[in-house]
């Protein structure tokens, strides 16, 4: 185990850490970041002046009682007027009464100023980061982003909440308290001034330190949050390859790491703590031994040397909340930076602007498209192409070719590096994304459902369609037996707490929901993949025939998808190397036959 020296030492030298999404370890400015919170806190201001007058009230309740004090000592006590007793008493008591009461008001408007703001907040990221652009998923980690996008809000809590009236109202309370001092002997109130700045030098120095292990924390923690969505997204490969040993000594390795960090930061604000704490003692034993000295040599009286150390708790009780709060300020801010690295991610492209397509033809051109996903290496080199409503395109290579990325460019999840890719005659970048998307079905290679009924997951794409609708793009996909066959039917549970599906009923779903949205343009990717041959061959000769009139792209290397097909694109090398029919390629491309008949 390590001392509390080594904590210490280790703490005070960390430094920021590289934020992953922003790829730096420097910030914008606190002016800058603030400004991200603006919108929230001006849309819900006035609950959050409600509290804060509640609280100056509470504030001020506090100053007249002293004074009934010194009434009640003067007045009524000493000077036996029993029949102002119960007046005096009654007001007092009035006064606590407004005070508990202004201050229970305070509470829960403020929390409920603080509560909107986050959901507000919470509400706008998730909406951005759902716009973001499917590059930014391609690089985080899912867990990183939960945890960021969750917790981290969490911290800018700080900004709005009742603290920064408290910060007012004892700055408040610390001119008063300084002048006070001033006025009652400025030959000690100078000797304690110069105490300040040490408490200033202090706290600027700890907050530095503070402020980059709130980082280091924060990020730490979203990389366990990272590895824990990781391990149990994994835990068939773990058992699969009984590396659960492994998985709990890495993800502890991350943990213990986590607790250094929280551990380093307890050492140096304890030590913070003590240096703001030990100024005020410093001062007041300064002050006693000089006013005792003054006293002695007949320069002062007693009775101001304690007036003047009761006031000294004026000064330094609101300096040291100040300096107190100012090294929470660095947790507020760290967590404010990291907040503000999310909001300035430029979103994806053509969100809300742009031609809104209610339907399309179904024409599709690529011209000289070339795509790269880093800027270095070509996943697909010069593609042109033209594609007719209606017509029915498939597109054949070896793995690792780009015919999924060529498919997600149709999808325009990411924009090419070059050429253009347009839609009925006009480029992709003219619409509305969302409207094109709309009009497009998309089964990905890798089928995703959600969790919910049968029939849920089917309506995804078009919560209006019907029940016959739907019946009919189960029967089209080759699903709609399987699911009469389950207990519920088209309500059978699914997902994580319902009936578990094999690949090829995922697909074949997956399938049936792309064409209930009734799409202008459907986009396979590899749909038949966990399908046996004769299953595979019933959904090609029943689908083409359904869809005659819908643009078809279908990524597949099996035979029975591409036999029928208007047109086929080979891709070989990043490029097209050859288009024709089943059987004008076969005739005249030697590269095509031997890798149709291999593949099949
Ligand atoms: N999100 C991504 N980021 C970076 N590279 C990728 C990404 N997806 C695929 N690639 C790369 O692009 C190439 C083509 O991949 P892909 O389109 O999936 O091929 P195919 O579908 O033909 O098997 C591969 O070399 C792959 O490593
Ligand atoms: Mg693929």
């Amino acid at each position: 185990m390590d001392s509390w020296f080594t904590y210490l030492k280790q703490g005070l030298s960390r430094k920021l850490p590289k934020d992953r999404i922003i790829g730096k370890e420097n910030y914008s400015s606190i002016k800058t970041n603030l400004k991200n919170l603006r919108p929230f806190i001006s849309r819900h201001w006035r609950k959050g002046l409600l509290g804060s007058i509640l609280i100056f009230f509470t504030s001020l309740l506090g100053f007249p009682q002293p004074l009934i004090f010194r009434y009640l000592v003067d007045n009524v006590i000493l000077s036996r007027q029993l029949e102002l007793l119960v007046g005096v008493i009654l007001l007092l008591l009035g006064i606590a009464l407004a005070e508990k009461l202004a201050s229970l008001l305070q509470q829960f408007y403020f929390a409920r100023f603080e509560q909107e703001v986050t959901l507000d907040i919470q509400h706008d990221l998730l909406e951005r980061a759902l716009h973001f652009p499917k590059s930014f998923f391609d690089h985080n980690e899912t867990g990183y982003l939960m945890h960021r996008l969750s917790s981290d809000v969490q911290g800018v809590r700080w900004f709005f909440s009742s603290t920064i009236v408290y910060i007012i109202t004892n700055f408040l309370r610390f001119v008063g308290g300084i002048s006070l001092l001033f006025y009652l002997e400025w030959r000690l109130a100078i000797m304690v001034s110069v105490m300040l700045p040490g408490l200033w030098f202090s706290v600027r120095y700890f907050s530095g330190k503070i402020h980059a292990l709130s980082h280091q924390g924060m990020e730490q923690q979203a990389i366990v949050a990272s590895r824990l969505q990781e391990s149990l997204s994994s835990v068939s490969l773990i058992k699969a390859f009984s590396s659960e040993f492994r998985a709990v000594r890495c993800l502890m390795s991350e943990l213990k790491t986590a607790f250094q960090i929280s551990l380093e930061r307890t050492s140096v604000s304890s030590v913070a703590n003590l240096a703001i704490s030990s100024m005020p003692s410093i001062a007041r034993t300064m002050v006693l031994a000089l006013g005792a000295y003054w006293i002695i040599q007949g320069q002062w009286t007693l009775g101001s040397l304690l007036a003047f150390q009761a006031y000294l708790g004026y000064v330094f009780g609101p300096a040291q909340f100040l300096a107190t709060t100012s090294l929470q300020f660095q947790n507020a801010v760290a967590a404010l930076e990291r907040i503000s690295a999310l909001f300035d991610i430029v979103p994806e492209e053509n969100v809300g602007t742009g031609i809104t397509v209610e339907r399309l033809k179904g024409e599709i051109e690529f011209k000289n498209v070339s795509f790269s996903y880093d800027g270095y290496n070509q996943v697909l080199k010069d593609i042109s192409f033209h594609v007719y409503p209606g017509e029915h395109v498939a597109i054949v290579g070896p793995s690792g070719v780009g015919k999924t990325t060529l498919l997600s460019l149709i999808l325009c999840f990411y924009k090419p590096s070059s050429g253009e890719i347009y839609f009925d005659g006009r480029p992709a970048s003219d619409y509305e994304v969302g409207s094109l998307r709309r009009r497009i079905g998309y089964v990905s290679q890798d089928p995703l459902l959600i969790s919910g009924n049968i029939m849920q997951n089917l309506k995804y794409g078009n919560p209006d369609a019907t029940q016959e609708q739907v019946i009919w793009a189960a029967m089209a996909a080759g699903i709609h037996q399987f699911i009469q066959s389950l207990p519920a039917g088209y309500e059978t549970e699914i997902g994580e707490k319902g009936v578990k599906l094999s690949q090829g009923q995922k697909q074949r779903l997956s399938i049936a929901r792309a064409l209930v949205k009734e799409p202008d343009v459907l986009v396979l990717d590899e749909p038949s993949s966990a399908l046996d041959r004769l299953t595979e061959k019933s959904l090609f000769q029943i689908l083409p025939t359904l869809i005659r009139n819908k643009t078809l792209f279908v990524v597949s290397n099996r035979l029975s998808a591409i036999k029928e097909v208007h047109k086929i694109l080979v891709l070989n090398e990043n490029t097209i190397v050859a288009t024709g029919t089943h059987q004008s390629l076969i005739e005249s491309n030697p590269y095509y036959r031997k890798f149709v008949v291999t593949a099949d």
